[in-house]
């Protein structure tokens, strides 16, 4: 029996009260009639506020929502002043919803050959084999097992490591949240002794990715459905800001369950979910990530528990569109890459990423591929899955070919010729040599490179941001030669990216006169700091080269108990807790787990990569031999994908 298993054993023998699975199922459920749904549909409800129980009405008029949204709609009207909750009689909640944690033993694992798939370059010698990590292993052992006191050692630790992930099971059960009886969500972060908790307190949806995550790979699906279900119905809510209102595909950023008093009833209360898309967000960003991070979790619940209900719905196929729809409207954009303002993602505050960052760019793709996999064909969406498939082919030719960057491109750069006004420019963006920063210079290691965290014209963010760069390995954005080169950067620059904590959330930090422009002098955001360089234990999961994940674990696993699992670290080093960080922080803890349990079996993370597609390939390969820029240097360049 693994550790994790005998977890939840002791776990559910412990407190069954845990996995009470009750749930509203009623207006959550997934045999809910299509039919239904769109009779309903056609009437203008104009409630203000929808109870829970009240299912038809609810799903109805989410309904006339998400077809108005979709352009479907009567008129351009949107109801304002409502009352922006979506309620629950939770005197009535007690009903069981139909999937249990013994309902899908681990479909997902399908593979049981010990080759780590976290991303599709997966079967690539010197890359992501398991075997590096069991080599790893065993360099671990004989190097502390001479003779009895070694194998002491060994044992004293595996204890201490099955202790500090029962800690954190425990710890990522303790924040689950319930509205109506039912899990929903993980609460941001769950520190009893904090005074100063912010929104904290709230479900994030990009920071329930790794709970979610953590709870399929474990078997427990109800949660994850609920939480997918509850957040679609939150995306058609009416949100202004000073009387504007954002796309309705837009997810929000997070969102709390309250306890209201009850509408005519004094003693009785009921609980509503409260979003926040913004309106209410320091700076108010809305959170372009959310909505990609949805159909990523989607697609991770239907491979992993293996009903694909869910994603069959009507409101939930809605809900995919209303996202592409928002995601891919035609615009000013000379890009395929998608615009978006200053933290609209993790980022969540100033840093100068407005434009393309990388990290939104990664989801982007992610999101892209999920849905074409999820998407049912009708006559309907035929537009849209062209569109979308024109841009996955543009997306990834642009980002391999202009965010790429390594000691060969950097000196390609520093010899560009500028203003070059022509069909096939060479240097296209107009970068100017001297843009290169002095620390790139001393910074790139002859083998290896990475993306950069953002192109604009005349400007490259040559900032190495790490969400990004992983990400677009798992999912295949850079090619089999970019990941391959991205992971032997990372390796190569430890001490700066690793060091004391994994990970840094980018590198180098913003420093002087640099930070006060960018930043606006955040005091939040000082160099080395938070998203400044910070250093965020969650982004550990998404280490996908195993030998470096062990080891990142193994320095993860010396502090993060003992410094009470904090959002981040500061310093260069990641010497230090976070000036502000908070404690108990449930993506830190949710980010352990999942490493973890992908290091003990890698074949699981099939249920975050995606297949390559021939139509996609051969659609690149013709992008690329039409580039003029390739025509003249590279050879072998239809092997380097791996989409
Ligand atoms: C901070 C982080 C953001 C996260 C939120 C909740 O604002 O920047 O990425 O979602 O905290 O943990």
């Amino acid at each position: 029996m693994g550790t994790s298993e005998a977890v939840l054993q002791v776990l559910s023998g412990a407190n069954p009260l845990l996995f009470n699975s009750a749930t509203c199922s009623g207006n959550l459920d997934s045999t809910f009639p299509s039919r239904f749904l769109y009779k309903y549909t056609k009437k203008r409800v104009s409630r203000y506020k929808r109870l829970f129980n009240c299912s038809s009405t609810l799903q109805s008029d989410l309904g006339l929502n998400r077809l108005k949204g979709l352009g479907y709609g009567l008129s351009g009207c949107r109801e304002v002043n409502r009352l922006q909750l979506l309620s629950c009689k939770c005197q009535q909640a007690e009903s069981v919803s139909g999937l249990t944690a013994e309902d899908g033993n681990g479909t997902w694992f399908v593979d049981s050959a010990k080759k780590l798939n976290l991303n599709s370059v997966a079967n690539t010698p010197n890359i992501l084999e398991f075997q590096d990590v069991q080599q790893f292993e065993q360099e671990k052992k004989s190097f502390t097992s001479n003779g009895a006191a070694g194998t002491t050692i060994d044992s004293v630790s595996k204890a201490t490591v099955d202790c500090l992930e029962d800690e954190a099971w425990n710890l990522l059960r303790d924040s689950m949240v319930y509205y109506c009886g039912s899990p929903i969500g993980t609460i941001a972060a769950n520190d009893p002794t904090s005074s100063n908790v912010l929104n904290y307190d709230q479900v994030f949806i990009r920071d329930f990715i790794p709970s979610g995550i953590a709870f399929l790979l474990k078997g427990e699906y109800d949660i994850v459905r609920n939480f997918i279900l509850h957040t679609l119905q939150l995306q058609s809510w009416e949100k202004t800001m000073d009387c504007h209102s954002p796309g309705q595909g837009l997810m929000p950023a997070s969102f709390k369950v309250r306890t209201v008093p009850l509408d005519g009833d004094d003693s009785a209360t009921e609980e509503v979910l409260d979003p926040d898309f913004g309106e209410a967000a320091i700076g108010r960003v809305a959170p372009v990530d959310s909505g990609l991070w949805w159909i990523i979790l989607l697609r991770a619940y239907g491979k992993c528990s293996g009903d694909l209900s869910v994603q069959e719905r009507i409101d939930v196929q809605t809900g995919i569109k209303m996202i592409l729809k928002l995601c891919l409207a035609d615009g000013f954009d000379m890009f395929p890459t998608l615009l978006v303002t200053d933290g609209s993602c993790m980022i969540d505050r100033r840093m100068g990423i407005h434009g393309h960052p990388l990290e939104i760019q990664a989801l982007f793709y992610s999101a892209l591929l999920c849905a074409r996999e999820m998407l049912a064909p009708e006559d309907g969406s035929a537009d849209l899955i062209r569109a979308l498939n024109n841009r996955l082919v543009a997306l990834s030719f642009h980002i391999r070919e202009y965010y790429w960057i390594d000691l060969r491109k950097l000196n390609e750069i520093y010899r560009y010729k500028t203003e070059e006004y022509s069909y096939d420019a060479v240097n296209k963006f107009n970068i100017y040599p001297d843009q290169i920063p002095p620390w790139l210079v001393e910074w790139m290691p002859n083998k290896g490179g990475y993306l950069i965290g953002n192109l604009q014209p005349a400007h490259m963010d040559f900032r190495f941001f790490s969400l990004g760069n992983i990400w677009s390995i798992v999912n295949g954005l850079a090619t089999r030669d970019q990941s391959h080169a991205i992971l032997d950067l990372m390796e190569a620059k430890w001490a700066d990216l690793v060091a004391d904590m994994p990970l840094k959330i980018c590198y180098p930090a913003l420093e002087g006169q640099e930070w006060q422009i960018i930043t606006g002098s955040d005091p939040k955001n000082t160099p080395w700091s938070y998203h400044n360089a910070g250093s965020w234990p969650t982004l550990l999961w998404q280490m996908n080269r195993p030998e470096i994940a062990a080891r990142a674990v193994q320095v993860a696993e010396k502090r993060l108990s003992r410094d009470k699992w904090p959002e981040y670290y500061d310093t260069k080093r990641a010497r230090f807790i976070g000036k502000q960080a908070q404690l108990f922080q449930t993506w830190s803890i949710a980010g352990y787990l999942v490493s973890k349990i992908l290091l003990a079996d890698p074949s699981a993370a099939k249920i975050l990569t995606t297949e390559e597609d021939s139509e996609l390939v051969n659609a690149f390969s013709c992008m690329i031999s039409a580039n003029p820029r390739r025509k003249r240097g590279r050879k072998n360049l239809n092997q380097t994908y791996i989409i």
